[in-house]
């Protein structure tokens, strides 16, 4: 019933969000690859549709802007490749007239749509809707009794079991988790999760398909929050209770300042948990727990101190052009500067006490690197190594912290393991590497 081979799959398709921040980059993803299939021998007779829908009529016209020059952007990089595919048109000689054919080859192929009608023709629908069970399930029921072809359903949802989003919708095995990062064009990794009821077919399919795109793949098991915010959410709520504990001693603030130093600056990673949080969304991780929460039987995946920062309105979050929005901390130009207080209800910058923190922490180690330096260093092992000889050697709270910052996500690690989340180390270090950008993965050696 759903044989049909990688091209036929792909000539109809519906992103759901598409307007989102996930959709936007998973439709311009799908939009190249059937754009270059319809270009390859076999695909020119073929009709290809990709559906944009979302709900927002307001914004689909700033979507098919955004794809543009995106796609754009996209073929002046791939120029060799498009003359290959263009090779029968004569017609085409400058660069410029085969990167204007490829722009408008991937723009004929998509309808920017409000209605779920739409999705009814699909054969294979991707979902990036908001993070609410009730909705997706929903959605996906009524596109299931409306769609004769059978779809398969790819959903990006970054917690919810896939199991069952299955048995409620009663799609038979028709779904998988096919988890992007944000944002789903640059960033290489895609969590796979498939669940025991998806056809051989299927799966080959959703790999195939995230090796065209050119992403690394690793495979999750069906446990809410999978391995990307399965450590994610628990490296965050550890931050924020150690913050809290250091609380009791100084003002929250200053924790909150020294803890982000800590797990940015002393375990070189791109930045700090909370700044972290901020730029995923408070209410977006807090509201990750609250999906995760329920799975969990002996563990509490709660904040206390992220609710009472949500009902002030601390949300954080990105601007249309990726720049951090304020949350528990405050930025300016790309740096953090300052952090809120629930106290004065307002930012208190950094200036104001910082430096009291920083001595209390202690000097950092010298063998310690900035993230973007170690990144790019040949010898990045050896030098994560000494950096943890060092601090196992340093009496500074800042030592102590880091070092036990650092055992407590290779505990994390572990746990996604001995859980079954994660089938393997490797799997566990590969996405906080890739889809966390972390220059060392949490299970290693050097911090035992
Ligand atoms: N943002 C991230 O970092 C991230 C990363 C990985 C996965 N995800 C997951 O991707 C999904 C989307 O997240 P996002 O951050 O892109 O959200 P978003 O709020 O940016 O986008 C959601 C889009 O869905 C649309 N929408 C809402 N209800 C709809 C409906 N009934 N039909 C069609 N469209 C509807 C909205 O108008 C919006 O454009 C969520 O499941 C989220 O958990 C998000």
């Amino acid at each position: 019933m759903n044989s049909m081979d990688y091209t036929e799959r792909l000539t109809n398709v519906t992103v759901l969000g598409a307007a989102g921040k996930m959709g936007s980059g998973i439709l311009l993803l799908l939009g190249m690859e059937m754009a270059d299939l319809k270009l390859k021998p076999g695909g020119e007779n073929r009709n290809f549709v990709l559906n944009a829908m979302d709900i927002s009529s307001e914004a689909l016209p700033g979507l098919m802007k955004y794809l543009r020059s995106q796609v754009l952007k996209a073929a002046e990089k791939k120029t060799v490749l498009l003359r290959q595919l263009y090779a029968n048109r004569r017609d085409l000689i400058e660069n410029s007239e085969v990167i204007e054919a490829y722009v408008n080859e991937v723009l004929e192929l998509v309808r920017p749509v409000t209605r779920l009608e739409a999705a009814y023709d699909s054969h294979l629908i991707f979902e990036a809707v908001a993070e609410n069970t009730e909705l997706k399930t929903k959605i996906f029921k009524q596109i299931d009794a409306n769609n004769p072809h059978h779809p398969w359903f790819f959903t990006n949802t970054s917690s919810i079991p896939i199991g069952g989003l299955n048995s409620d919708a009663k799609l038979e095995g028709r779904i998988l988790g096919f988890h992007f990062y944000n944002p789903p064009a640059v960033q290489k990794l895609v969590e796979i999760i498939t669940i025991p009821e998806n056809t051989e077919e299927m799966v080959e399919f959703a790999e195939q398909l995230a090796s065209n795109l050119r992403k690394i793949v690793v495979k999750s098991n069906d446990v809410a929050g999978f391995i990307g915010n399965g450590h994610f959410m628990r490296d965050a709520l550890y931050g924020i209770a150690e913050a809290e504990r250091l609380s009791k001693d100084m003002p929250l603030h200053q924790a909150i300042y020294g803890i982000n130093k800590i797990s940015q600056d002393y375990l070189m990673r791109p930045m700090g948990i909370f700044q972290l949080i901020d730029y995923v969304g408070v209410d977006v991780v807090r509201f990750i727990m609250m999906v995760m929460n329920p799975y969990m039987e002996e563990e509490d995946l709660h904040s206390d101190l992220l609710d009472q920062l949500y009902d002030k309105g601390i949300k954080g979050g990105q601007n249309a052009d990726g720049s951090q929005k304020n949350g528990i901390l405050q930025y300016e130009k790309g740096r953090a500067v300052g952090v809120y207080s629930l106290e004065k209800e307002d930012y208190i910058p950094f200036s104001d006490f910082a430096a009291k923190t920083d001595e209390w922490l202690g000097l950092l180690p010298s063998v310690v690197m900035p993230w973007k330096n170690l990144v790019r260093s040949t010898n990045k092992n050896v030098v994560v190594e000494t950096v943890f000889a060092a601090y196992k050697k340093c009496d500074d709270p800042g030592c102590k912290l880091a070092l036990d910052y650092a055992r407590r996500s290779r505990e994390i690690g572990r746990q996604l393991l001995e859980t079954h989340v994660a089938t393997s180390s490797d799997d566990v270090n590969t996405v906080l590497m890739t889809g966390f950008f972390h220059a060392y993965g949490p299970i290693n050696e050097f911090v035992i």
